[in-house]
């Protein structure tokens, strides 16, 4: 079973032994002598089946269940425990048909475990991990108010009825032992509760170093001093473009029109290709996109001072401003180029478009193979719940002779994963994010996922009959190649939707990698989830690392040279698409089994809920880089942090009261 089920399962069992211990405290307080025991053995055994659910959890990784095994339930099983002790033996007299069972401690311990096992469930879904002093403090204070507030409710109830056998002298005696026992434990839980509140406003580290050294000996540079080039490699030309933001109504291939934000009008914005080594200028003017915007790289690896990222690398574009990149285009492969400015909003209205950058002598890294003769850029969108691809020029057929060799370049430009299914031919990916995959095996019917942000290329010779693209199952959708021009005739897709997922860690073979999880000199653990945080200084029931919002995540700090690893946990019920600026990264592991297949180089990976992912990367393009979740939504709600050089500063933090990614 996977660790995502556990995590549900889990949930499922805390909420029903949370509706257990009140039922039990219900039937009990209404005196219903038969069903109150029935109903407190169901509390006790749901109880002990969580326990089983978080071992196993627990066997899955402790950042699981860490508050669960510190607080949430040694806090249950004190008060359960209490409850059988206060209230089992009445409920056992009551059943030989002495009294009702009824007992005021019996009513407020059955209650309290219930408080208690409310307050462990709201604990995991508003702090998660890590657990900290302050939590367990507040926590177990509201649980203590909760069972004195019950005793307040519960105790004149005894007084009123107490004529009914139970002596009014022993009566009065409990009630005044009751009021000593209110006051000093609401001055306990008050003083518990104050405690931990004032914990929780220390102030937190700016800054984690995962085990490295603190600060650097190396001067201090500014990122906007960490430019681009100004001239391609010998060889190489200039490849120049002028990117205009402005909003235009842009007509889809689908047929519908959307009021979109473009760069030059178009969506997507205007495709780049270049040859390696040449040099990209990109002008980028802002017409009248009100918040500003950026173009930051997605997956090339440019100099920091080039990335595009508002508030961090440089000031956001205004209306009638203008920002210009140059960087050599030295990474072959297939990548996407989008504005890092309220990006949730921009990109997904349209201010995105492809950066394809080829080989130069029509030779691949891993060998001689021409360039193949039909090269299709493939960036999948969403608009208004319509999945567009391609895009621009509207086509969804495309001409291919018997064969012809093919790439498809596939891109998501969405926030959430796509499925996608090449039916009708055997083929090999090729390249994944951009980086060529070794020795990549020849596959059909597979399907294969496409994280939000990453990239996927399929290579194949076209056979005598037509090949179609399905995305998401779709089999009307998608894209069409035809072998005898664009006559009918249909593929014949069949239903695409119980393929087996291709795992990349397991496709391609093994080669030498230059560093494993032993060499590193830092490792950083992100843990993801949703939680009470404070975002840009608002609380929130945000995306959280670590429990924190952006920007009060620790920056993570890192030294040039330095192999650094992440371990990457998902405890939420989410998909993350993790993305570092700047690095590719290497796959070590996933849940603890080692990527075994190609070399997988990744800048996007998708940390599926319940999974655990152990990536690292050499630190060998000093900056600042943003490091965050690329469903874009998230990273608007505090998913994101920043990666920063220990000799790196930037003058443009907080200018202008700006956050990376995002606007107001
Ligand atoms: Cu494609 Cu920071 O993003
Ligand atoms: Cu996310």
């Amino acid at each position: 079973m996977t660790t995502g089920l556990w995590i549900v399962l889990d949930h499922v069992a805390a909420l029903l032994s949370v509706a257990a211990w009140f039922a039990a405290g219900v039937t009990l307080a209404l005196r219903r002598t038969r069903l109150a025991p029935a109903v407190l053995v169901a509390a006790v055994l749901v109880t002990l089946l969580r326990v089983g659910t978080v071992a196993m959890l627990a066997g899955r990784g402790w950042w699981f269940v860490q508050e669960k095994v510190l607080l949430g339930l040694p806090m249950l099983g004190a008060a359960a425990a209490g409850a059988v002790l206060l209230a089992g033996p009445r409920l056992l007299a009551a059943r030989r048909g002495r009294g009702t069972g009824w007992s005021v401690s019996g009513v407020v311990s059955v209650f309290t475990a219930a408080y208690a096992a409310l307050a462990g469930l709201v604990v995991t879904f508003l702090v998660g991990y890590p657990l900290t002093l302050s939590t367990a403090l507040i926590t177990i204070s509201l649980v203590c108010a909760g069972a004195l507030l019950t005793m307040r409710v519960v105790a004149p109830a005894a007084e009123e009825t107490a004529g009914g056998g139970i002596p009014l002298v022993l009566g009065g005696r409990l009630i005044s032992r009751r009021r000593f026992l209110g006051w000093s434990g609401g001055a306990a839980a008050l003083t518990a509760a104050g405690a931990g509140t004032g914990l929780s406003f220390l102030p937190a580290e700016a800054v984690t170093v995962g085990g490295g050294a603190g600060r650097s000996s190396r001067a201090a540079v500014s990122v906007a001093d960490l430019r681009g080039p100004g001239s391609p490699a010998p060889g190489g030309t200039v490849r120049r473009h002028v990117l205009t933001a402005k909003k235009a109504t842009v007509r889809l291939a689908s047929g519908g029109e959307i009021d979109a934000w473009t760069y030059n009008g178009e969506v997507p914005g205007p495709a780049i290709s270049a040859i390696q080594g040449d040099l990209i200028e990109v002008r980028l003017r802002n017409d009248d996109i009100e918040g500003g915007v950026t173009l930051h790289w997605h997956g090339y690896d440019v100099p920091c001072g080039e990335d595009g990222v508002p508030g961090l690398t440089q000031l956001a574009v205004r209306p009638g401003e203008e920002f210009v990149h140059r960087f050599r285009a030295d990474q072959v492969g297939t990548y996407w180029y989008h504005t890092h400015h309220a990006s949730h909003v921009g990109v997904h209205r349209g201010l995105y478009g492809t950066l394809v950058v080829t080989p130069r002598h029509g030779q691949r890294a891993d060998g001689p193979a021409a360039a193949e003769q039909l090269d299709l850029t493939l960036p999948v969108h969403t608009f208004d719940g319509t999945v567009v691809i391609p895009g621009r020029d509207g086509r969804t057929e495309h001409p291919a002779p018997p064969g012809t060799t093919v790439r498809l370049r596939l891109i998501n430009t969405d926030s959430n994963p796509h499925r996608i299914v090449l039916a009708g031919t055997p083929f090999r990916v090729a390249a994944v994010d951009g980086r060529d995959l070794n020795q990549p095996d020849e596959v059909r019917d597979v399907g294969l996922r496409l994280p939000a942000g990453g990239r996927q290329d399929l290579v194949f010779r076209m056979p005598g009959t037509p090949v179609a693209l399905v995305v998401d199952d779709d089999r009307d959708g998608g894209l069409r190649l035809r072998p005898h021009g664009d006559g009918p005739g249909e593929a014949g897709v069949g239903d695409t939707s119980a393929l087996p997922e291709l795992d990349l860690l397991r496709y391609g073979a093994p080669a030498a990698r230059p560093f494993g999880a032993r060499d590193a000199d830092r490792h950083f653990t992100l843990v993801l989830d949703r939680g009470l945080a404070v975002v840009d200084g608002r609380p929130a029931y945000a995306q959280t690392v670590n429990g924190r919002g952006h920007p009060a995540i620790p920056d993570q700090l890192v030294a040039e040279g330095d192999i650094v690893r992440f371990t990457v946990v998902n405890r939420s019920l989410e998909t993350h698409p993790w993305h570092l600026h700047g690095h590719p990264v290497l796959v070590l592991s996933r849940d603890g089994t080692p990527s075994t297949g190609s070399p997988l180089w990744l800048d996007t990976f998708d940390v599926r809920p319940g999974e655990t992912w152990e990536v690292a990367f050499r630190a060998t393009n000093p900056g600042i880089w943003m490091n965050h979740c690329h469903n874009l939504p998230h990273a608007e709600q505090g998913m994101m942090l920043r990666l920063r050089y220990d000799s790196v500063t930037t003058p443009f933090g907080g200018a202008h009261g700006e956050s990376p990614g995002h606007g107001h």
